[in-house]
């Protein structure tokens, strides 16, 4: 098969790694890619939101599968928009249809959906700038800190967590009145703070049969001790070590199944990913929210862990046979470390020369912000790269991906030292 992978981080990186491993793969480009996906595909330089662009490359190279990496183009309906040209119709596309997608696209959408569905999850109230009056009556009934979150896709910023209730109602004018982001925030979910431990699961479905992939934590603060501003993420551990097999039948029972049923029970067409981000509040698990793709930098935990030949589960997730594969996955733990440029989240330098990728070998290294100039890897983005090491459990893992980033260097570079500590 000709495959195109759309995006271009260490997510899509570990997608081609992957996926340039099974026999079923005749040739691979990713659009746009990055340093990592150059070196085992081809990459195109096309925006993933360019569905024109799109539409001829794959027309061109004969593409048979598409497999999106980013929300953006879900969102968009970059899955629709292949269903509804002839000549396009019949290629397969791993990734939910646009009214699916609205799950990741509008907080409010799947806020009502988990309500509808009797999916465990905090309580909420959406609000507009034509009742913000009310919003902040709203605020004045629960107890701090306060959750703000912008109902439509703003990038991972869209949310607020306040512990001042003055504070809460300036922001919320701030995001409903004077679009803080946008349109996004055009509507505003205020919802119920929980307390507990976050993780995430990872479910593949082809709409109708699903297979749950193993959990993993991310770590989204730029600081050491989860503090200082959010990011797209610092590093990522598979498996949680507190998902215990009695806990992640709570999340199979009572979270997995009614999505996957309220999927189809309202008509939303999905054949992909199901990114559920959750939370242990006591002993149980509620969600926080859904992503309609892999995480990253999850996925450069989940998939080396994935024994399987994922094109074979990708071709069964098209013909509604997901049921017939047996998921295997690799008991071992695995860690990953990102690398981000001295600045980020905030402003930093790019074009900075990577040395010592080479003398890496008993680690992944799998690129994100980093291009190839002048026969150079340099880095081109805040998140430039994540080292992935296996280990008995965290701790080894870790030990491996931190010796061997004393190997790399950029200048400026940083990374958490301190991925794992909470669990
Ligand atoms: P989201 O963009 O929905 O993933 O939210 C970003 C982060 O905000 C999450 O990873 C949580 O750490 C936090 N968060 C979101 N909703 C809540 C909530 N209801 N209670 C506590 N923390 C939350
Ligand atoms: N690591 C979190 C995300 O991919 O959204």
């Amino acid at each position: 098969m000709n495959i195109l992978i759309l995006g271009s981080g260490g997510r899509e990186h570990t997608f081609a790694w992957k996926i340039a491993q099974s026999p079923l793969c005749k040739s691979l480009y990713v659009a746009p890619g990055n340093s990592g996906t150059a070196k085992i595909a081809t990459n195109v330089n096309i925006s993933v939101t360019d569905f024109e662009a799109l539409k001829s490359l794959v027309l061109d190279k004969a593409i048979d599968m598409v497999v999106v990496g980013p929300e953006d183009p879900l969102v968009q309906g970059v899955h629709d928009f292949f269903l509804n040209h002839n000549q396009l119709k019949d290629v397969v596309v791993i990734g939910p249809e646009k009214a699916a997608a609205q799950l990741e696209g509008s907080k409010e959408f799947a806020k009502e959906f988990m309500y509808r569905h009797d999916i465990p999850t905090a309580a909420y109230k959406s609000f507009n700038a034509s009742n913000v009056e009310e919003g902040y009556a709203f605020l004045e009934t629960l107890n701090p800190p306060y959750v703000l979150k912008a109902d439509g896709l703003a990038a991972g910023k869209g949310v607020l967590i306040l512990n001042d209730l003055h504070e809460a109602k300036t922001e919320l004018k701030h995001m409903l009145v004077d679009a803080k982001f946008g349109k996004a925030s055009a509507k505003v979910v205020i919802e119920e703070f929980l307390d507990g431990i976050e993780l995430s699961c990872f479910v593949l479905t082809d709409g109708k049969n699903y297979k749950i992939l193993p959990t993993a934590k991310d770590y989204k603060r730029i600081g050491e001790g989860d503090t200082g501003l959010n990011t797209g993420g610092m590093g990522a551990v598979s498996p949680v070590p507190f998902a215990t097999p009695e806990f992640l039948s709570k999340i199979e029972e009572r979270i997995v199944k009614p999505t996957i049923s309220g999927l189809q029970k309202d008509s939303l067409p999905y054949k992909g990913f199901v990114f559920i981000g959750l939370i242990k509040v006591g002993d149980d698990p509620k969600v926080i929210e859904y992503n309609v793709r892999m995480g990253d930098p999850e996925t450069e935990v989940v998939l080396p862990r994935l024994k399987n030949d994922l094109v074979e589960i990708f071709i069964a997730i098209a013909n509604q046979t997901l049921d017939k594969i047996s998921i295997v996955i690799d008991d071992r733990t695995a860690t990953t470390v990102m690398l981000v440029s001295g600045g980020y989240p905030e402003t930093y330098d790019k074009e900075k020369t990577i040395n010592g990728v080479e003398s890496i070998s008993d680690s992944l290294v799998f690129h994100a912000g980093a291009k190839i100039k002048n026969n150079q890897v340099v880095t081109s983005g805040g998140r430039v790269m994540a080292i992935t090491s296996f280990g008995h459990n965290h701790n080894e893992a870790l030990k491996k991906s931190y010796q061997n980033i004393e190997k790399l260097h950029f200048d400026k570079m940083y990374y958490r030292k301190d991925i794992g500590f909470d669990l």
